[in-house]
């Protein structure tokens, strides 16, 4: 779907869409757009129901004299209350509405080309769909929508707004290609080669195969691919828009392609689901993308370690113990708890290497988390009450919500063993999410590192405004709007 801009309506544009506030108040492009259709738009919202509430759609069929075929009035509630995310979301509400209709070619008249710049962003993101293993081509779920022109008498700035966002779309859309890609086709070295196509953007990729994995006795990440025919990877991306001697900012992602719980095997039902169990390093990946493409200047080092948890008879065991490459041990209880086995080598790896000032790892990590929080919002435990808050306020600007959970003591006790140094469980059926946070702090030292569950938000099963059933690429807006906000300003 492209967006383009211009100051009158194109001739080829079907539909025009203008805003009504609640109250049936025209806005005043509504308003002037109205009298070039006779003031039909304002005939046809004062005749029915129809108030303007947020998310109200009204079709109206187009009086002569108006090129376009069709008129939408999209209700906006009350603007006055607006932030850049309505109008996102409405954006995306506006566009499945489009395409329910069967709009092509949608003009948007505006006094303000740059908040409809927002609304547009929130189109494409809705826009969205994975079509790699589609060959039906008279698929009647195919979007109509071709194009959106934002038409307005100022267009200063506007392009240079939409080419941000658009930035921000295309990572986000890598993540949700990565996401919903199979495990047959996205294995950890095919997930390697993809993030190796960042460096047309100027990012450095390198990718360290098991052999040297070893070297650096990565027994932990190691263990977990152990029964994979598919040869594991930690895939290191780097970004330096910063100056030479700024920090890195690390953002490390569980990349498990598929996880069949290992011999501890997960129960069939559902387990299809798992291919998604790599979505924290596919918002790593898409993340990299966004803040190359669009040179954020700051020194951002994206790390993810790519597994297939399987099991064969070369599988590791429940009971086994392995040595992490921070020389601590973990005695592998079961082998269905491998996310924190994958970033317990990926965290140390990347504190050690590049002694960043403050490290995010996300991870498709736990089960409870979607208990306890369910798909509204990601869990975050932090060691560090600045970057968590930082990561909230991040995360309700974009949307991408996140709630505080606890570390601490006590949990922390609950992952004793009896004969190594840490299990990789806690206390059955008690704080799960926390029993996995407490194992990854283990591995940062005196970093300041916050950790995001994303097990609950990374796929959603109905339509949401801003993204359509499948994959979310939930993290990439709310780590852009981090990376901004805190490393840029
Ligand atoms: N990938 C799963 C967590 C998960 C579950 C993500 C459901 C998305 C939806 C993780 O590797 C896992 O299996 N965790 C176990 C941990 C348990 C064995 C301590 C879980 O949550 O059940
Ligand atoms: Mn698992
Ligand atoms: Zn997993």
């Amino acid at each position: 779907m492209d967006i383009a801009f211009a100051n009158a309506i194109p001739e080829d544009a079907d539909t025009v869409l203008v805003a009504v506030e609640e109250g049936r108040k025209l806005f005043p492009s509504a308003q002037a757009f109205d009298e070039t259709a006779g003031g039909a738009v304002g005939r046809a919202v004062r005749v029915g129901r129809y108030s303007g509430k947020k998310g109200e759609m009204l079709d109206i069929l187009a009086p002569d004299g108006v090129a376009a075929e069709r008129i939408v009035a999209v209700g906006a509630g009350d603007y006055s209350a607006f932030e850049p995310l309505d109008r996102q979301k409405l954006g995306g509400d506006a566009w499945a509405h489009l395409n329910k209709v069967g709009a092509r070619r949608v003009a948007v008249p505006t006094s303000s080309a740059l908040d409809v710049c927002d609304f547009a962003h929130g189109m494409v993101l809705r826009s969205y769909r994975f079509d790699a293993y589609r060959t039906r081509i008279e698929d009647e779920d195919r979007p109509t929508v071709e194009k959106i022109t934002i038409v307005a008498d100022d267009l200063d700035g506007a392009e240079d707004k939409a080419r941000r966002l658009q930035h921000l779309a295309d990572g986000v859309f890598l993540t949700r290609n990565l996401v919903s890609e199979p495990a047959n086709t996205l294995y950890p070295e095919e997930f390697a080669r993809r993030a190796g196509a960042l460096s047309a953007l100027g990012v450095d990729v390198e990718a360290l195969g098991e052999a040297r994995m070893a070297e650096l006795g990565m027994g932990a990440l190691l263990g977990v691919g152990q029964g994979s025919e598919r040869e594991s990877q930690l895939v290191v991306m780097r970004w330096e828009g910063g100056a030479g001697d700024d920090p890195w900012l690390a953002v490390v992602g569980k990349g498990v392609c598929f996880d069949t719980g290992g011999i501890s095997l997960k129960p069939g039902a559902g387990m299809e689901e798992m291919k998604f169990d790599m979505a924290g390093a596919g918002c790593v990946t898409g993340l990299m993308h966004v803040l190359a493409a669009r040179g954020a200047r700051a020194n951002v080092v994206g790390v993810i370690g790519c597994v297939e948890n399987m099991p064969s008879h070369r599988a590791q065991r429940p009971g086994d113990v392995v040595t992490t490459m921070s020389g601590q041990t973990i005695e592998v209880v079961n082998t269905d708890a491998e996310g924190r086995l994958v970033l317990a080598d990926a965290l140390h790896y990347t504190v050690e290497t590049f002694k960043p000032k403050q490290v995010v790892d996300l991870a498709t990590l736990t089960g409870a988390i979607v208990v306890a929080l369910g798909s509204y919002r990601a869990g975050v435990f932090s060691n560090d009450d600045d970057l968590a808050s930082a990561l909230r306020a991040a995360g309700e600007e974009t949307g991408e919500e996140l709630w505080r959970m606890p570390l601490g003591e006590r949990y922390d006790k609950d992952i004793a063993s009896d004969i190594a140094d840490m299990k990789n469980v806690g206390k059955a059926r008690e704080a799960g999410s926390t029993a996995g946070a407490v194992l990854l702090r283990r591995f940062v030292g005196d970093t300041p590192w916050a950790h995001l569950d994303i097990a609950g938000t990374a796929w959603t099963k109905s339509d949401e405004p801003l993204a359509p059933k499948g994959a979310t690429g939930f993290g990439v807006r709310l780590l852009d709007r981090f990376v901004a906000d805190n490393w840029e300003a």
